[in-house]
């Protein structure tokens, strides 16, 4: 039996995996170690979405190499998105490494442990399972599952944004079969979960591959004024079918979330689902990486800035009060002043309550190295910084308008200060006081104030007992943001 830790890197991808990684650990037998000192095994759960990602990997590999120096035992294994680009390349420039695992080859991490055990040379296993797609399930262990919980639906892109190494990291798209995804909803549910977030690279382009799901109303109609021809019949999925099939089968669940979203799959039934059913939120991120059409097409996004726009005016009209987030990439090779301007333009016009920015970064393997990388450092930071004001300027304003409404909490725990911490059906964090007894808890909060990310709220009827949230935060005191999914 080997004690282990799991450090992990990137998106909810990533962190989904690396609970998945625990799952098979602990089924084979090994156990949970403290920390990194009484570890027998260390694995680096990696991200390569941008750049340094090799860098900071070198680093925290020659960190855990300085205690397996004391310690020979030490296994040290690499997972995710670096090993599955780099294969074998990497043992070479890090000759620590003991055994390398692709996304995919999670099943097979017991076995391939026992093999590096024995080994001479470092074990590297990075096949994708293109023939019987995998996808591990959650062991959904009541008092571990928590209140939010994800569930995978697809894996891969088939997309090819030129921008992007996510196609070769995760490989093509891969469905898994909707009765498997309902019945984890359910199990997780059974165990405590009182909100699944359905996770995929393009979650909305899902398809059932055993084919069990009814047609969805709204399925193959394409009333868009922007999008004609091909591109709206290409982009019909199944994925409003299984989130209708999910609100049915699983009465008991509060809260329907599903990250991220393509925007050319923001279907005409996926509008009405959200119409139809309550259980789904009323906040979609939608990644939209610009708002000038030549760079749009630069990134082979396959959509324009109107086509964006159109199918969110859809969502807003059928969903009053829905609200946005979205990805931005700034700086990406040949933009000009102007395309950037025209991303500002886009981001006023169509109102997002989080942006996630981020600067260009050249990654390999990816079509945009054609493209160079000609926009200065300081001209992306300079673009970054705008967008970020921007997009501040717009969340500080719309977490300030809900004070003194009622938002629709559900309480998922405590945050650092030991107050109750919540989120609205828009995504926004709410702090209050409170019991344990409201945590898995849909309650109407009174919400009282609004700091900079989140809002201060009061449970109508509910003693204010326990740890207050604190006043609102100085700029400087900001927590820093997680990194979504790619799409
Ligand atoms: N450079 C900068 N940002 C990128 N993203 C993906 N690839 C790159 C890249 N090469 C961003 C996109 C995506 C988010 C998760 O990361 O905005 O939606
Ligand atoms: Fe696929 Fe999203 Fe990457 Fe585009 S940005 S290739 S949709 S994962």
């Amino acid at each position: 039996m080997a004690r282990f830790t799991v450090i992990t890197f990137g998106c909810q991808m990533n962190s989904h995996d690396s609970e998945r990684i625990g799952e098979v650990l602990r089924g084979a037998g090994h156990a949970e170690a403290a920390g990194l000192d009484d570890a027998d095994l260390v694995l680096l759960n990696t991200c390569s979405i941008r750049e340094k990602a090799e860098q900071k990997l070198r680093s925290e590999v020659g960190r855990i190499a300085l205690l397996k120096q004391k310690r020979p035992d030490l296994t040290i294994a690499v997972a995710g998105c670096v090993a599955q680009q780099e294969g074998e390349g990497l043992l070479k420039r890090m000759p620590d490494i003991d055994l390398l695992l692709g996304p995919d080859n999670i099943p097979e991490l017991p076995r391939l442990l026992l093999e590096a055990e024995g080994a001479v040379a470092p074990v590297v296993r990075t096949a994708f399972d293109l023939a019987e797609p995998h996808f591990l399930a959650a062991a959904a262990e009541p008092g571990r599952t928590p209140v939010s919980a994800f569930v995978t639906v697809m894996k891969g892109c088939n997309e090819r944004c030129t921008y992007c190494i996510v196609p070769h990291t995760r490989g093509p798209e891969r469905y898994r079969p909707a009765r498997e995804i309902i019945d984890e909803v359910r199990r997780l549910v059974a165990a405590g979960a009182r909100e699944i977030t359905l996770l995929g690279q393009t979650v909305n382009s899902y398809k059932d591959p055993l084919s069990e799901l009814l047609p969805a109303p709204g399925a193959g109609e394409a009333p868009w004024q922007h999008t004609r021809g091909l591109r709206a019949r290409e982009d019909e999925s199944e994925f409003a079918a299984l989130l209708r099939a999910i609100a049915a089968q699983v009465p008991e669940l509060l809260r329907l979330r599903y990250t991220s979203p393509h925007p050319r799959h923001l279907t005409v039934s996926l509008i009405r689902a959200h119409q139809d059913l309550p259980v789904l939120a009323r906040h979609v991120h939608l990644p939209v990486q610009a708002g000038s059409d030549r760079v749009l097409r630069r990134m082979l996004r396959r959509y324009s800035a109107a086509e964006y726009e159109e199918r969110v005016a859809a969502l807003r009209e059928a969903v009053p009060g829905v609200t946005l987030a979205t990805d931005m990439i700034v700086g990406f090779p040949g933009e000009t002043e102007e395309d950037f301007e025209q991303t500002l333009g886009l981001v006023r016009r169509v109102g997002f309550s989080l942006i996630y920015g981020f600067k260009y970064s050249e990654r390999p393997y990816t079509a945009a190295v054609n493209l160079g990388d000609d926009i200065t450092e300081a001209q992306k930071i300079d673009r970054l910084a705008r967008l970020i004001q921007l997009g501040d300027g717009m969340r500080t304003a719309l977490l300030a308008e809900q004070v003194g409404t009622t938002q629709s909490v559900l309480f998922e725990g405590r945050g650092k200060t030991g107050a109750l911490r919540g989120r609205t059906e828009r995504s926004e964090i709410v702090h209050a006081a409170g019991p344990d007894e409201l945590v898995g808890q849909l309650r109407s909060v009174l919400i009282t104030g609004s700091y900079k990310n989140s809002l201060l709220g009061e449970v109508p009827g509910v003693p204010a007992e326990g740890p207050l949230p604190r006043p609102p935060l100085q700029k400087s005191q900001q927590a820093p943001r997680a990194l979504p999914v790619v799409s």
